[in-house]
């Protein structure tokens, strides 16, 4: 159950929180997003990425969450809080689309660990169930294999493919697109 505080929405899982950025999220947010091997397949990242992209980034996501309805977060270890990716459902949607779209990215040092399905799960749940999305998007890069395999995991069908109005980091044109409908969800 996500709860609201004042630092924003945070929801708790397994191993997880999903939450809201702070000032001291800066080092590790640079550090992981600023790495080629995530953001080649994140192309709405900027690269290199500076401290001043990222602190622009943290107050964007603070902002977000003041509205107390946010749709950007971090995803941090429950253990120790330290951030170790992000996750959000205000994506870009590849063609122009208004449906909202799952975006994610875990660091390097943390991939294959299964964090990236328990987070999107969490935030698909949170997207379909407490913010009322009839249903939500994603795609991905043709040879993103690891991130097809996190959305199939998530639930998410592939529904087909879709012309890309900016070609992904990789170069790729079209794209294959993913979708879950709140009526999938299991009661
Ligand atoms: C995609 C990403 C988020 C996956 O995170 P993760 O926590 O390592 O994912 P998981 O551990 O849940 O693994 C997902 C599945 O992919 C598989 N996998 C991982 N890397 C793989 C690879 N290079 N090739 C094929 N399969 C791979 C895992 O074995 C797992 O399969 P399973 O469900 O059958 O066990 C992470 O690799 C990442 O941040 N990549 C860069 C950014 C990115 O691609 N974002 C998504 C943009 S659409």
């Amino acid at each position: 159950m996500p709860s609201t505080g004042a630092t924003g929405v945070v929801i708790e899982i397994e191993r997880l929180r999903i939450r809201s950025l702070c000032d001291d999220d800066l080092p590790d947010l640079v550090a992981l997003i600023g790495n080629w091997e995530v953001v080649r397949w994140v192309s709405s990242v900027p690269h290199p990425y500076t401290e001043a992209d990222g602190r622009e980034w943290i107050a964007r996501v603070q902002q977000d969450h003041a509205t107390g309805r946010p749709r950007r977060f971090a995803i941090a270890l429950k253990d120790s809080d330290r951030l170790i990716g992000g996750v959000g459902i205000d994506g870009s949607t590849g063609d122009e689309s208004g449906e909202p779209a799952l975006g994610y990215w875990l660091g390097e040092p943390h991939w294959g660990n299964g964090y990236a399905r328990e987070a999107v799960a969490a935030v698909i749940d949170y997207g379909l169930q407490t913010l009322g999305m009839e249903t939500i998007r994603a795609y991905t890069d043709p040879s993103n294999v690891a991130s097809q395999k996190v959305l199939l995991r998530c639930g998410l069908k592939k529904v087909g493919e879709i012309e890309l109005v900016k070609p992904t980091r990789l170069g790729a044109r079209r794209a294959p697109l993913f979708r879950i409908s709140q009526h999938e969800l299991s009661p």
